[in-house]
């Protein structure tokens, strides 16, 4: 396949979301011009919007950027985390891969990427059911690293073996106010709609409470998530704000900072209140990410960082980040049967079905009902399968099936034949970056180990100013 025929399966679908804020926060944060892939593809499908929508004024300006401070560490800056999870609830299918993972796998690469399994949100839902978790766990890190999440690149980790989420838990809770919790508009839905189990307990209500502390244990920037799951983000910021209110004011902040500020390189110090006034006198929501950039980019203590990052957004010291929901656009793929692929419908195709099942299963996908007669002439536009090759065929296969299919040249079999050859062929690759793991399941334990450990490290950092904060005893 022609490099610039590369389909849409290969591209990310992720923009900026904060309902609450101003158009600064709707784009994504870095370079616009190059999606994260990396690849030079447009929109292969033509009618999906923006995958990443441009950023006006472009990376680090070059004032920044050529700053010859020596301020700096010489190690690699630390760049701003990412950090998303998914409940190990089933295998995962094709879906999931493109509404999900192709984002995550685009991440990576320009994050530090924090992605993990939500074995115990999994609970909230499936107390009941422990065989469930016990079953996914693994198999959906595999589905990860199938989908091409590279534990080199990203930390992978399970949520139950890092009991800094629990206890940050613990301490937000003591907080937040119930009715933030009552609101969301997951509980009730959610509620309702799992009707057969009984969610009226602790741990459900707590749920998105549970997710604000997996994203503020990091720190997190930027959490890919869809739709649904916005109002949690939204939360997480609420929750940090008060969080940061409450506990991070210190009287002898002002002193503290001259005394920061003098002590660094005079330019940088100069940038920073030029940024700070920028932001605070004008909103320049672009001024503020520099500034905040920069200051992460400073060898200083956790403490000292979180002073110089709250008095630059004129409060007090930020201990938790507040993050921003990147939106990551709902996938589209039909299921076998026509409707929205989902597990509870049994219309799935699973990232790593068998072969001969997958061909079978899209060979009697129905198409449009106008197609009668192979001589019939119909209308992609009312066709499942075409919504498959929106996503997995290039250009030329696309515009033979919008031919051949409306003058009748072609016959659904045929069109349905370079279809199944993309699917097979994606299949493969996952199977193919799988089969390490599925030969030797100790190196799954061993990748979510070194995960882990390295997750520690940074949640225990957190927990550190977290809990002194909070008037707790540090560790004895
Ligand atoms: N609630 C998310 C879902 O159901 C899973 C999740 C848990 C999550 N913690 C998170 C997602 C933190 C992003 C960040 O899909
Ligand atoms: Fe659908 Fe292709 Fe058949 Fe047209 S020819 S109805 S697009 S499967």
């Amino acid at each position: 396949m022609d490099e610039s025929d590369r389909v849409a399966s290969d591209a990310a679908r992720v923009y900026a979301a904060s309902p609450t804020e101003g158009a600064a926060n709707h784009r994504h944060p870095d370079n616009p011009s190059e999606n994260p892939s990396g690849n030079a593809s447009g929109n292969a499908s033509g009618n999906l919007s923006p995958r990443l929508s441009a950023h006006p004024s472009g990376n680090l300006s070059p004032r920044l950027s050529a700053h010859p401070s020596g301020n700096f560490s010489p190690n690699p800056p630390t760049r701003d985390a990412v950090l998303s999870g998914m409940r190990p609830t089933g295998a995962l299918h094709l879906g999931h891969y493109h509404g999900a993972l192709v984002n995550w796998v685009a991440l990576q690469d320009r994050y530090r990427s924090f992605f993990f399994v939500a074995d115990w949100h999994a609970l909230t839902t499936h107390y009941a059911s422990p065989e469930v978790i016990r079953n996914n766990v693994r198999e959906m890190v595999i589905d990860w690293l199938a989908a091409g999440i590279d534990p080199e690149r990203s930390v992978i980790f399970v949520q139950s073996q890092l009991p800094q989420h629990a206890e940050l838990h613990l301490l937000l809770s003591m907080c937040t106010p119930l009715g933030w919790l009552e609101r969301v508009p997951s509980y009730k839905d959610q509620q309702a709609n799992l009707s057969d189990k009984d969610l009226t307990t602790y741990g459900f209500l707590g749920y998105p409470l549970l997710q604000a502390a997996d994203i503020l244990v990091y720190q997190a920037a930027w959490v890919p998530v869809g739709e649904d799951q916005v109002p949690h983000v939204e939360l997480t910021r609420e929750v940090a704000r008060r969080f940061n209110h409450l506990y991070g004011r210190e009287t002898d902040l002002d002193t503290r900072i001259t005394g920061l500020l003098s002590s660094i390189n005079a330019n940088l110090g100069q940038e920073l209140r030029t940024g700070r006034q920028a932001w605070l006198e004008g909103g320049d929501h672009e001024a503020l990410r520099l500034a905040q950039q920069r200051i992460g980019q400073l060898p200083c203590d956790p403490a000292n960082r979180q002073r110089l990052l709250g008095w630059l957004a004129g409060g007090g010291r930020q201990i938790l980040r507040e993050p921003q929901a990147l939106l990551t656009e709902a996938s589209r793929l039909p299921g076998v049967d026509g409707r929205k692929m989902s597990k509870s419908y049994g219309n799935a195709i699973a990232m790593r079905d068998d072969p001969a099942q997958v061909e079978t299963r899209i060979r009697r996908m129905p198409t449009d009902p106008a197609r009668v007669r192979r001589t019939d002439p119909g209308d992609p536009e009312r066709c499942p399968v075409w919504e498959l090759h929106k996503v997995y065929c290039p250009a030329s296969v696309r515009s033979w099936v919008q031919e051949g299919c409306r003058a009748a040249a072609i016959g659904c079999m045929d069109c349905k034949r370079p279809l199944i050859d993309a699917v097979l062929d994606e299949q493969q690759r996952f199977r193919h970056r799988a089969e390490p793991y599925l030969r030797d399941p100790e190196a799954v334990d061993a990748m979510l180990r070194k995960g882990c450990e390295t997750a520690a490290e940074v949640a225990e950092q957190t927990m550190v100013e977290v809990r002194s904060s909070m008037g707790l005893m540090a560790r004895l």
